[in-house]
């Protein structure tokens, strides 16, 4: 059942060439030229008029939600709010009936995301479901939706569900800036051609598996880490750090790079792992500027970078190289690394990887 592989987790991780390849299946027709969307067909209008898009989600599912405000605002221009679920249905929030709310849930049962859901509907805004189990509650508590076709996620942490998600969200973001005429014919072509090849982008990434085995290794005794990212890379190093933190009980933060001067540099000192996401995009320059600071106070840095950069290596203990892609698919590649090394530190802490303590896979209470 775990497909030779020790872990749920672990055979989870390298399904994703698979799992990305399942979500765009029908969805993305390069050859075509199209984009299809079956759920959306009905509310096209809708979204083209959207006056706001408000993201409701939990967890790993609300990081998703994350690189999707970056993905809507950059190509459909449409102003996007990214809510946990559990803090939305108690604020008494401001929803209209033009509003569209899109609920991200791999489970499709969590009870908060279920009942900002309920909320947002008796306000009148109209319902989106990003869902991977078919006929779950969210998924039919939606109005219209777009399955994730992940396949069952059995590892409470949650990683292949969280590619497919964006996956999903990224075709959505296309589709809806063609229908707004808010992005370019040849801008959509590049990014029709780029997102074809991440499934063999992630398939490359998933080679490192042996080289971040060997840095868990030298970390697998840290007491804390910091993930640093900017732009589309923040949600990343959030995600990073809540993988770590949930299987391997190490404490992890995740930071926007350029808020680290604001209070958590203080933690840096030679014994602080600063895993910084430094792949080749407009924030570059900034994130090597990041990178010095945390060199001068001594910090360990692990940096993920775009394969045959030369400007980070000579900063960084350890660099993990990955494939090169647009920076808006970024997240579908640099989020590997970050799964494999928690992924190989909880191992070598002894943890019970596929069921860490304290966590169910779907939370079903609030
Ligand atoms: C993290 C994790 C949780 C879930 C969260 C939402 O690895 O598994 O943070 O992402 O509980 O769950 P769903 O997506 O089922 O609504």
């Amino acid at each position: 059942e775990k497909g030779g592989y020790e872990h749920f987790m672990l055979k989870e991780i390298f399904e994703q060439p698979r799992s990305i390849m399942d979500s765009m299946r029908g969805r993305l027709e390069l050859e075509a030229g199209h984009l299809n969307m079956g759920g959306i067909r009905a509310y096209e209008q809708k979204f083209v008029n959207a006056q706001r898009i408000i993201i409701v989600a939990c967890g790993t599912s609300w990081h998703a939600g994350l690189v999707a405000e970056y993905l809507i605002e950059d190509l459909a221009r449409i102003p996007v709010e990214v809510e946990y679920a559990s803090e939305f249905r108690y604020r008494n929030p401001i929803i209209t009936e033009r509003d569209i709310v899109i609920a991200i849930s791999q489970s499709g049962e969590t009870a908060d995301t279920l009942a900002a859901i309920e909320l947002a509907k008796s306000k009148g805004a109209t319902i989106f479901g990003v869902c991977n189990v078919v006929g779950s509650s969210i998924a039919r508590a939606t109005d219209a939706g777009a399955y994730t076709h992940a396949g069952p996620e059995i590892g409470v942490a949650s990683t292949k569900a969280f590619t497919a998600q964006v996956t999903v969200l990224t075709l959505l973001a296309m589709i809806m800036g063609q229908k707004r005429g808010t992005i370019t014919d040849t801008k959509l072509r590049e990014l029709m051609v780029e997102l074809d090849t991440i499934p063999t982008k992630v398939e490359k990434a998933l080679l490192l598996d042996a080289q971040i085995r060997e840095i868990a290794v030298e970390f697998k005794d840290a007491t804390n880490f910091l993930y640093l990212g900017r732009g589309y890379n923040f949600p990343v190093a959030l995600e990073g750090a809540l993988k770590l933190k949930e299987i391997s009980y190490i404490h992890a933060e995740g930071y926007p790079a350029a808020e680290m001067k604001h209070g958590p540099i203080a933690l840096i000192d030679e014994n602080m792992p600063i895993v910084v996401i430094a792949t080749r995009d407009s924030s570059y320059e900034k994130v090597v500027s990041n990178i010095q600071e945390v060199k001068a106070r001594k910090g360990r840095i692990i940096a993920i970078v775009s394969e045959g950069d030369t400007v980070i290596p000579p900063m960084a203990e350890f660099v993990i190289e990955v494939p090169h892609t647009s920076e808006i698919l970024m997240p579908l590649v640099s989020v590997v690394p970050l799964q494999l090394l928690s992924y190989h530190i909880a191992v070598l802490r002894g943890c019970n990887v596929d069921q860490p303590r304290n966590l169910a896979k779907s939370v079903t209470v609030e």
